[in-house]
């Protein structure tokens, strides 16, 4: 088979979360450079509205809605309209996700030190929004009998990482069995759910902790390839998990760190 028949999403109808930055814009940029339709989502209004028009200049089929995944209910009817409008909806990017600040490798970050407001708030975002995501998501997909969901967890949910918060740590572990469940229940309807585990990539996570050059040096060791990655090195992961090429490929948990894990 040929490239373009094995990595076609032209037509497909996307819904990425945190789309505004970051690997959410990575995904929604390749998926629109190949031709599907892309709804990109973010409670930033601002960046959202310069992304998507950053996009659609180049001709690309994109729309925005303003969406704060923690408003589940909001969250589930950005997902219900974009279905409703198209008639369909082929693959969903359950990305945005919040740092928990520094983890048990500086005092900041160790167990004493973790307020309970901020933990619940990042297992609310982190994983009780991730939840939603592909139950909304699934709704439609099981009708249709095909679909693609695809969360954006971390290497900090398959070993322990003493660069991230605690509760970090913990939700990206929960939302990789999530994954795993899920593709259970929904393999009878020809639904994949696939987890992408990413090391460290230079975005605006954590306010900007990774324009600090001290942080970015910590992070740069734990990975053998000695440096982080930049957001356009999740498009081919992103790509191949969305697109036909992966159509046996369900309940996975697939890092993406430069050989941090292995
Ligand atoms: N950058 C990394 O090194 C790294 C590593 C592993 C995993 N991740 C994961 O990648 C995902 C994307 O993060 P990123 O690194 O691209 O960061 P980023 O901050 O550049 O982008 C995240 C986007 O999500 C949006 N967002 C935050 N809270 C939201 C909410 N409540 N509702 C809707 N949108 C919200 C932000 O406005 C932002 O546009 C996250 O789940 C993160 O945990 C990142």
């Amino acid at each position: 088979m040929k490239i373009d028949k094995l990595f076609d999403v032209r037509g497909h109808v996307v819904f990425v979360t945190g789309a505004a930055s970051g690997l959410g814009f990575g995904m929604a940029e390749v998926m629109a450079d190949n031709g599907a339709t892309v709804m990109m989502t973010d409670v930033d209004a601002d960046g959202l509205a310069k992304a998507a028009a950053s996009l659609r200049e180049r001709g690309l089929a994109v729309e925005e809605a303003v969406v704060d995944v923690a408003d589940l209910p909001a969250l589930t009817a950005a997902i219900d309209d974009t279905a409703a409008r198209h008639g369909r909806l082929d693959v969903a990017f359950a990305n945005a996700g919040i740092s928990a600040g520094p983890g048990y490798g500086t005092e900041k970050g160790q167990m004493n030190a973790v307020s309970l407001d901020d933990w619940n708030r990042v297992v609310h975002i982190n994983l009780t929004s991730i939840f939603e995501t592909i139950r909304a998501a699934a709704a439609h997909m099981k009708r249709q009998k095909s679909g693609r969901i695809v969360i954006t967890s971390s290497i900090a949910g398959v070993g322990s990482e003493h660069m991230v918060g605690y509760a970090y740590a913990a939700t990206k572990a929960a939302v990789n069995n999530l994954v795993r469940q899920a593709s259970q229940e929904l393999a009878a309807y020809n639904v994949m759910v696939n987890s992408i585990a990413p090391g460290p990539f230079r975005t605006n996570i954590g306010n900007g902790r990774l324009n600090d050059p001290e942080v970015v040096k910590q992070f740069a060791e734990i990975v053998p390839l000695g440096r982080l990655a930049e957001v356009d090195e999740i498009k081919g992961l992103a790509l191949l998990l969305a697109s036909p090429a992966s159509s046996f490929i369900t309940g996975t948990v697939i890092p993406i760190d430069g050989g941090a894990t292995a």
